[in-house]
Protein backbone atom coordinates (compact mmCIF):
# COMPACT_ATOMS: atom_id res chain seq x y z
CA UNK A 1 0.00 0.00 0.00
CA UNK A 2 1.60 3.44 -0.93
CA UNK A 3 0.26 6.25 0.14
CA UNK A 4 0.97 10.28 -0.46
CA UNK A 5 2.10 12.33 2.73
CA UNK A 6 2.51 15.63 3.46
CA UNK A 7 2.82 17.80 6.07
CA UNK A 8 1.43 21.10 7.18
CA UNK A 9 3.24 22.97 10.58
CA UNK A 10 -0.14 24.73 12.08
CA UNK A 11 -3.85 24.71 10.45
CA UNK A 12 -3.22 28.43 10.54
CA UNK A 13 0.24 28.37 9.04
CA UNK A 14 0.24 25.45 6.38
CA UNK A 15 3.60 24.38 4.96
CA UNK A 16 4.90 23.70 1.62
CA UNK A 17 2.70 20.69 1.03
CA UNK A 18 5.43 17.90 0.49
CA UNK A 19 4.25 14.70 -1.47
CA UNK A 20 5.90 11.39 -1.14
CA UNK A 21 5.41 7.63 -2.50
CA UNK A 22 2.61 9.17 -4.39
CA UNK A 23 0.76 6.37 -6.24
CA UNK A 24 -3.08 7.15 -5.44
CA UNK A 25 -5.64 9.55 -4.59
CA UNK A 26 -5.43 8.51 -0.53
CA UNK A 27 -3.10 11.37 1.71
CA UNK A 28 -1.20 11.25 4.97
CA UNK A 29 -1.35 14.41 6.07
CA UNK A 30 0.81 15.94 9.42
CA UNK A 31 -1.26 18.74 11.10
CA UNK A 32 -1.63 20.30 14.42
CA UNK A 33 -3.90 18.53 16.70
CA UNK A 34 -7.56 19.11 16.82
CA UNK A 35 -9.99 18.99 19.89
CA UNK A 36 -11.69 16.59 17.53
CA UNK A 37 -8.50 14.23 17.32
CA UNK A 38 -8.55 13.21 21.01
CA UNK A 39 -10.19 10.09 21.07
CA UNK A 40 -8.24 9.01 18.05
CA UNK A 41 -4.96 9.93 19.78
CA UNK A 42 -5.69 8.21 22.82
CA UNK A 43 -6.98 4.46 20.89
CA UNK A 44 -3.32 5.25 18.89
CA UNK A 45 -1.19 5.70 22.27
CA UNK A 46 -3.31 2.82 23.58
CA UNK A 47 -2.82 -0.01 21.04
CA UNK A 48 1.31 1.18 20.86
CA UNK A 49 1.30 0.70 24.43
CA UNK A 50 -0.22 -2.49 24.56
CA UNK A 51 1.70 -3.91 22.34
CA UNK A 52 4.90 -3.13 24.41
CA UNK A 53 3.87 -5.75 26.74
CA UNK A 54 4.58 -8.76 24.40
CA UNK A 55 8.01 -6.36 23.65
CA UNK A 56 8.56 -6.07 27.38
CA UNK A 57 8.06 -10.03 27.74
CA UNK A 58 10.57 -10.59 25.04
CA UNK A 59 13.44 -8.57 26.89
CA UNK A 60 12.57 -9.87 30.66
CA UNK A 61 11.79 -13.67 30.18
CA UNK A 62 14.62 -15.43 28.73
CA UNK A 63 16.44 -15.06 31.48
CA UNK A 64 13.38 -16.34 34.30
CA UNK A 65 12.89 -19.37 31.32
CA UNK A 66 16.75 -20.01 31.67
CA UNK A 67 16.89 -19.99 35.03
CA UNK A 68 13.42 -22.16 35.30
CA UNK A 69 14.60 -24.79 32.36
CA UNK A 70 18.28 -24.87 34.51
CA UNK A 71 16.90 -25.85 37.75
CA UNK A 72 14.44 -28.16 36.79
CA UNK A 73 16.97 -30.26 35.00
CA UNK A 74 18.82 -29.46 38.11
CA UNK A 75 15.65 -31.09 39.78
CA UNK A 76 14.87 -33.77 37.81
CA UNK A 77 18.96 -35.18 38.36
CA UNK A 78 17.86 -34.92 41.81
CA UNK A 79 14.55 -37.09 41.75
CA UNK A 80 16.98 -39.72 39.61
CA UNK A 81 20.05 -39.92 41.57
CA UNK A 82 18.15 -40.17 45.05
CA UNK A 83 14.98 -42.21 43.41
CA UNK A 84 12.63 -39.65 44.97
CA UNK A 85 8.97 -39.71 43.97
CA UNK A 86 8.31 -38.06 40.48
CA UNK A 87 5.56 -35.83 42.18
CA UNK A 88 8.66 -33.46 43.80
CA UNK A 89 9.64 -33.15 39.99
CA UNK A 90 6.22 -32.10 38.83
CA UNK A 91 5.56 -30.04 41.72
CA UNK A 92 8.81 -28.08 40.66
CA UNK A 93 7.61 -27.80 37.02
CA UNK A 94 4.30 -26.32 38.40
CA UNK A 95 6.32 -24.21 40.72
CA UNK A 96 7.82 -22.47 37.84
CA UNK A 97 5.18 -22.52 35.52
CA UNK A 98 3.12 -20.34 38.22
CA UNK A 99 6.21 -18.20 39.30
CA UNK A 100 6.41 -17.37 35.23
CA UNK A 101 2.55 -16.64 35.19
CA UNK A 102 2.88 -14.14 38.14
CA UNK A 103 5.85 -12.42 36.14
CA UNK A 104 3.52 -12.25 33.14
CA UNK A 105 0.92 -10.50 34.96
CA UNK A 106 3.29 -8.36 36.73
CA UNK A 107 4.58 -6.83 33.36
CA UNK A 108 1.15 -6.56 32.39
CA UNK A 109 -0.24 -4.67 35.33
CA UNK A 110 3.07 -2.73 34.83
CA UNK A 111 2.42 -1.68 31.41
CA UNK A 112 -1.32 -0.60 31.93
CA UNK A 113 -0.74 1.23 35.46
CA UNK A 114 1.55 3.46 32.86
CA UNK A 115 -1.03 3.35 29.84
CA UNK A 116 -3.60 4.77 32.56
CA UNK A 117 -1.48 7.19 34.07
CA UNK A 118 -0.70 8.99 30.48
CA UNK A 119 -4.52 8.33 29.91
CA UNK A 120 -5.38 10.21 32.96
CA UNK A 121 -2.80 12.94 33.11
CA UNK A 122 -1.14 14.96 29.65
CA UNK A 123 -3.60 12.93 27.43
CA UNK A 124 -6.57 13.47 28.98
CA UNK A 125 -6.97 16.66 27.92
CA UNK A 126 -4.64 17.19 24.56
CA UNK A 127 -5.47 20.26 24.05
CA UNK A 128 -5.12 21.77 27.36
CA UNK A 129 -1.74 19.96 27.71
CA UNK A 130 -0.11 20.42 24.03
CA UNK A 131 -1.67 23.07 22.69
CA UNK A 132 -2.32 25.82 25.17
CA UNK A 133 1.46 25.63 26.76
CA UNK A 134 3.96 27.75 25.44
CA UNK A 135 6.28 25.36 24.02
CA UNK A 136 4.31 22.15 23.82
CA UNK A 137 2.72 21.09 20.62
CA UNK A 138 0.92 18.31 19.33
CA UNK A 139 1.06 16.49 15.99
CA UNK A 140 -1.40 13.79 14.24
CA UNK A 141 -0.97 12.19 10.80
CA UNK A 142 -3.91 11.78 8.85
CA UNK A 143 -5.25 9.43 6.58
CA UNK A 144 -7.83 9.56 4.54
CA UNK A 145 -9.62 11.69 7.07
CA UNK A 146 -8.78 8.90 9.84
CA UNK A 147 -5.80 9.88 12.51
CA UNK A 148 -3.34 7.10 12.20
CA UNK A 149 0.06 8.73 14.40
CA UNK A 150 0.66 11.08 16.64
CA UNK A 151 3.53 12.91 18.80
CA UNK A 152 4.02 15.35 21.22
CA UNK A 153 6.33 17.92 22.34
CA UNK A 154 6.53 18.92 25.93
CA UNK A 155 8.32 21.40 27.22
CA UNK A 156 8.01 22.39 31.28
CA UNK A 157 9.12 23.41 34.35
CA UNK A 158 11.13 20.38 35.19
CA UNK A 159 12.89 21.02 31.37
CA UNK A 160 15.96 23.80 31.17
CA UNK A 161 15.97 26.22 28.20
CA UNK A 162 15.98 25.32 25.72
CA UNK A 163 15.34 21.61 25.95
CA UNK A 164 11.87 19.87 25.22
CA UNK A 165 11.02 16.19 25.65
CA UNK A 166 9.84 14.33 22.11
CA UNK A 167 6.66 12.00 24.27
CA UNK A 168 3.43 9.92 22.91
CA UNK A 169 5.14 9.09 19.35
CA UNK A 170 2.48 6.38 18.31
CA UNK A 171 1.56 5.16 14.55
CA UNK A 172 -1.49 2.77 14.41
CA UNK A 173 -0.29 -0.75 13.78
CA UNK A 174 -2.16 -1.24 10.21
CA UNK A 175 0.13 1.65 9.17
CA UNK A 176 3.43 0.91 10.41
CA UNK A 177 6.71 0.96 8.05
CA UNK A 178 4.72 3.64 6.13
CA UNK A 179 7.05 6.05 6.81
CA UNK A 180 4.63 7.93 8.88
CA UNK A 181 6.45 8.17 12.42
CA UNK A 182 9.37 9.95 10.33
CA UNK A 183 7.04 12.64 8.60
CA UNK A 184 5.65 13.30 12.14
CA UNK A 185 9.82 13.34 13.30
CA UNK A 186 10.08 15.64 10.80
CA UNK A 187 7.64 18.10 11.73
CA UNK A 188 8.90 17.96 15.07
CA UNK A 189 12.02 18.71 14.09
CA UNK A 190 10.93 21.84 11.82
CA UNK A 191 9.28 22.99 14.93
CA UNK A 192 11.59 22.77 17.35
CA UNK A 193 13.78 24.55 14.66
CA UNK A 194 11.41 27.43 13.93
CA UNK A 195 11.36 27.88 17.68
CA UNK A 196 15.23 27.47 18.23
CA UNK A 197 15.40 24.80 20.36
CA UNK A 198 18.79 23.54 21.25
CA UNK A 199 17.98 20.32 21.94
CA UNK A 200 15.46 17.52 22.15
CA UNK A 201 15.43 14.90 25.06
CA UNK A 202 13.67 11.17 25.32
CA UNK A 203 12.68 8.47 27.30
CA UNK A 204 12.27 4.92 25.73
CA UNK A 205 12.81 1.49 27.03
CA UNK A 206 15.31 -0.84 25.48
CA UNK A 207 12.19 -3.00 24.56
CA UNK A 208 11.24 -0.74 22.04
CA UNK A 209 13.37 -1.23 19.08
CA UNK A 210 11.78 0.23 16.28
CA UNK A 211 11.50 3.78 18.43
CA UNK A 212 15.15 3.45 19.32
CA UNK A 213 15.83 2.57 14.95
CA UNK A 214 13.96 5.37 14.52
CA UNK A 215 15.43 7.85 16.71
CA UNK A 216 19.14 6.97 16.01
CA UNK A 217 18.54 7.53 12.27
CA UNK A 218 17.71 10.97 13.05
CA UNK A 219 21.24 11.61 15.16
CA UNK A 220 19.67 10.97 18.79
CA UNK A 221 22.37 9.92 20.94
CA UNK A 222 22.08 7.39 23.97
CA UNK A 223 22.70 10.06 27.14
CA UNK A 224 21.54 7.49 29.75
CA UNK A 225 20.38 4.33 31.03
CA UNK A 226 18.64 3.34 33.89
CA UNK A 227 17.48 -0.27 35.17
CA UNK A 228 13.69 -0.70 35.93
CA UNK A 229 13.15 0.08 39.87
CA UNK A 230 11.42 -3.41 40.16
CA UNK A 231 14.41 -6.46 40.81
CA UNK A 232 11.95 -8.91 38.75
CA UNK A 233 12.13 -6.77 35.74
CA UNK A 234 16.14 -5.47 35.39
CA UNK A 235 16.55 -6.61 32.43
CA UNK A 236 14.05 -3.91 31.51
CA UNK A 237 16.20 -0.35 30.62
CA UNK A 238 14.62 2.85 30.50
CA UNK A 239 17.21 5.51 27.63
CA UNK A 240 17.21 8.34 27.63
CA UNK A 241 18.02 9.65 24.16
CA UNK A 242 19.06 13.79 22.59
CA UNK A 243 19.66 15.70 19.90
CA UNK A 244 21.51 18.96 19.82
CA UNK A 245 19.92 20.99 17.51
CA UNK A 246 22.79 21.90 15.38
CA UNK A 247 22.91 22.50 11.75
CA UNK A 248 24.67 18.70 11.26
CA UNK A 249 21.76 17.21 12.78
CA UNK A 250 19.13 19.01 10.41
CA UNK A 251 21.46 17.90 7.71
CA UNK A 252 21.18 14.45 8.93
CA UNK A 253 17.62 15.02 8.82
CA UNK A 254 17.36 16.51 5.32
CA UNK A 255 19.14 12.88 3.76
CA UNK A 256 16.31 10.95 5.62
CA UNK A 257 13.84 13.42 4.04
CA UNK A 258 15.01 12.68 0.80
CA UNK A 259 15.20 8.92 0.94
C1 LIG B 1 8.12 3.33 16.56
C2 LIG B 1 6.96 3.66 15.62
C3 LIG B 1 6.37 5.01 16.00
C4 LIG B 1 7.50 3.71 14.16
O1 LIG B 1 6.44 4.12 13.32
P1 LIG B 1 6.43 3.84 11.72
O2 LIG B 1 5.51 4.79 11.09
O3 LIG B 1 6.22 2.39 11.50
O4 LIG B 1 7.95 4.19 11.35
P2 LIG B 1 8.49 4.60 9.88
O5 LIG B 1 7.79 3.77 8.85
O6 LIG B 1 8.44 6.07 9.73
O7 LIG B 1 9.98 4.09 9.98
C5 LIG B 1 11.05 4.98 10.27
C6 LIG B 1 12.25 4.20 10.76
O8 LIG B 1 11.98 3.63 12.04
C7 LIG B 1 12.61 2.34 12.15
N1 LIG B 1 11.59 1.30 12.30
C8 LIG B 1 10.25 1.49 12.27
N2 LIG B 1 9.63 0.31 12.49
C9 LIG B 1 10.59 -0.62 12.64
C10 LIG B 1 10.58 -2.03 12.89
N3 LIG B 1 9.44 -2.70 13.05
N4 LIG B 1 11.75 -2.66 13.01
C11 LIG B 1 12.92 -2.00 12.88
N5 LIG B 1 13.00 -0.66 12.64
C12 LIG B 1 11.85 0.01 12.51
C13 LIG B 1 13.38 2.14 10.86
O9 LIG B 1 14.66 2.65 11.07
C14 LIG B 1 12.61 3.00 9.89
O10 LIG B 1 13.37 3.45 8.83
P3 LIG B 1 13.41 2.54 7.49
O11 LIG B 1 11.99 2.36 7.07
O12 LIG B 1 14.21 3.39 6.55
O13 LIG B 1 14.06 1.26 7.85
C15 LIG B 1 5.87 2.56 15.67
O14 LIG B 1 6.48 1.29 15.51
C16 LIG B 1 5.04 2.56 16.93
O15 LIG B 1 4.03 3.26 17.03
N6 LIG B 1 5.43 1.75 17.95
C17 LIG B 1 4.67 1.62 19.19
C18 LIG B 1 4.75 2.84 20.08
C19 LIG B 1 6.17 3.16 20.48
O16 LIG B 1 6.97 2.29 20.82
N7 LIG B 1 6.47 4.46 20.46
C20 LIG B 1 7.74 4.99 20.83
C21 LIG B 1 7.63 5.62 22.17
S1 LIG B 1 9.23 6.19 22.71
Amino acid sequence: MKMKISSSHTHQEPRAQQSYQLSNSNYVQVRAYRTKDLQNCRDIFTQGMVQLISLVLRVVFPRYIWLSSASSLFVLVLVVLFQWTSTAFYLYILTCAIALSMLYIHVYIECWKFINSCLATDLRDIEKTYMTNDGCHMWVAEWSGKVVGMVGLVHNESHKPGVAELQRMSVSPACRRMGIARKLLDELLNYAKDKRLERLVLTTTNAQTPAIRLYKKYGFKLVAVFLHPYKTLSDLQYQCFELHLRENDFTNRKSMQSR
